[in-house]
Order: structure tokens, then sequence, then C-alpha cells
């Protein structure tokens, strides 16, 4: 298995065959899943008993997205349904640094999350506690939206203040990413890539799954 991992978003999957959709990428790295609330986000997908379901339903780890208003208020709800990293929106917490820490203590890997306006320098603070940071290469909301180029300023300013401050947490790239766009992206220096539309709009997902791990791999060992 190699560095780059792979995960796909359940929100692009047919909700109405969902452990059918989850068994096509049981090669994946991660399940992406992506919580809208109708508020932060102008859209509504799934919560807590769907979680769940996608737990009961496959082996991957859970990577819960909280597109949420008041995450510092509910990430126990995802904790508790079994998500193993949650990441929470920089833009949407009050109290990210206590959040965070508290979904360590529970065991449960912790993120932060930047929209596509919010610079990097705002991670001086946390990135020394995070587990992963996921930066938006589109705007929350909805999925098959296209790739913003500045993700990849952002990525460099990210790596350099990683390496600055010397520590190395996961660092995850969300929408927009296809096959064609993968090499960049990791070069960039992203090792967790999201992949919705991508993969569960594609003929074979699990095909879909294989051939991003391995451009993602080769690319980091280009990098
Ligand atoms: C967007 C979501 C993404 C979305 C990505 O708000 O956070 O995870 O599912 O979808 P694609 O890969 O189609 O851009
Ligand atoms: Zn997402």
């Amino acid at each position: 298995m190699g560095s780059i991992k792979i995960a796909p978003s359940v929100l692009s999957a047919d909700m109405a065959n969902l452990k059918g959709e989850l068994d096509k990428i049981a090669g994946a790295d991660y399940v992406h899943f992506d919580v809208m609330d109708g508020h932060f986000t102008g859209n509504l997908t799934f919560g807590v008993d769907i979680l769940k379901a996608v737990k009961r339903s496959t082996d991957v780890p859970v990577d819960a997205h909280l597109m949420v208003s008041n995450p510092d208020e509910t990430v126990d709800w995802y904790a508790d349904a079994g998500a193993d990293m949650i990441t929470v929106h920089y833009e949407a917490s009050t109290h990210l640094h206590r959040t965070l820490t508290y979904l360590q203590q529970r065991g449960v890997k912790a993120g932060v999350v930047l929209n596509p306006a919010t610079p990097v320098c705002v991670l001086e603070s946390i990135i020394d506690v995070v587990d992963m940071v996921l930066l938006m290469s589109v705007n929350p909301g909805f999925g098959g939206q296209s790739f913003i180029p500045g993700t990849i300023a952002k990525l460099h300013e990210l790596k350099a203040m990683c390496e600055r401050h010397g520590v190395s947490p996961m660092i995850e790239v969300d929408g927009g990413i296809s096959s064609k766009n993968i090499a960049e992206v990791v070069k960039a220096g992203a090792n967790v890539l999201v992949a919705g539309s991508a993969v569960f709009k594609s003929e074979d997902p699990a095909a879909e799954v294989t051939l991003l791990q391995k451009l993602g791999n080769e690319a980091a060992q280009e990098a």
C-alpha cells in the first residue's frame, strides 16, 4: 500500500443502494462522509443514522466532514456513531482547539477544514495539534464542481508551515479531484484525496479508486 489515500465521497453515491455502493469502494482508504446542515451550506445531506448504516456496511474507515454551523456542540454525535476521523470547519468553530483536542481524547482523529477563501495563515496556532488539514478546492455544498486552481498555492503554503513547525499532519484536498489533476495536487503536498463524482459517476468505481491510488502514488514518488 502506498502513502497516498483515496477517500470516495458517498455524496455522489446512489443512496438507494448504499451497501452496494460501499462494496464497490472496499479498496478505498477512507469513506468520505459529507454532513451538510442546510445552514452552513445551502444543501442538506445526511446525519448520524446514515453514518451508523455506513459503519455497519463497510470496514473502510470513515472520514466525516462536518459542514455544519455548530460543530463544537455536535461532534459527539458523529464520534458516538463510529466516525474514525472528524473534520470541522475553521469558519464554523468558535472553540476549535477545545473541539479538536476533545476528539483526540476520545480516540478519534481530528482535523480542521478551510474554505477556499480562508487563508492558510489562520492555522498557525493549531497546526501542532491537528491530525489532518483539509483544504476545500470547491466551495462546500455540492459534488461535481470544478477544482479551484488557487488551492495549489495554498498547499505549498501549508507544506511550508508544517515544515517550520516540524509537524506532518495528513493533508486532504476535497472537490473537483479526478485522474486528470490528482498528480498536480499530490505533487503540491496533498496525501488524502477526496473524489466524489470521479469515483461514483464512473462506470467502474472500484477501478477508478485503483487508478487514483496508482496515479497518486506515482506522483508522490516523483515529488
Ligand atoms: C463538497 C463536498 C465534497 C464533494 C466532492 O461540499 O465536501 O466532498 O462530495 O465531490 P466531487 O469530487 O464531485 O467534487
Ligand atoms: Zn467533503
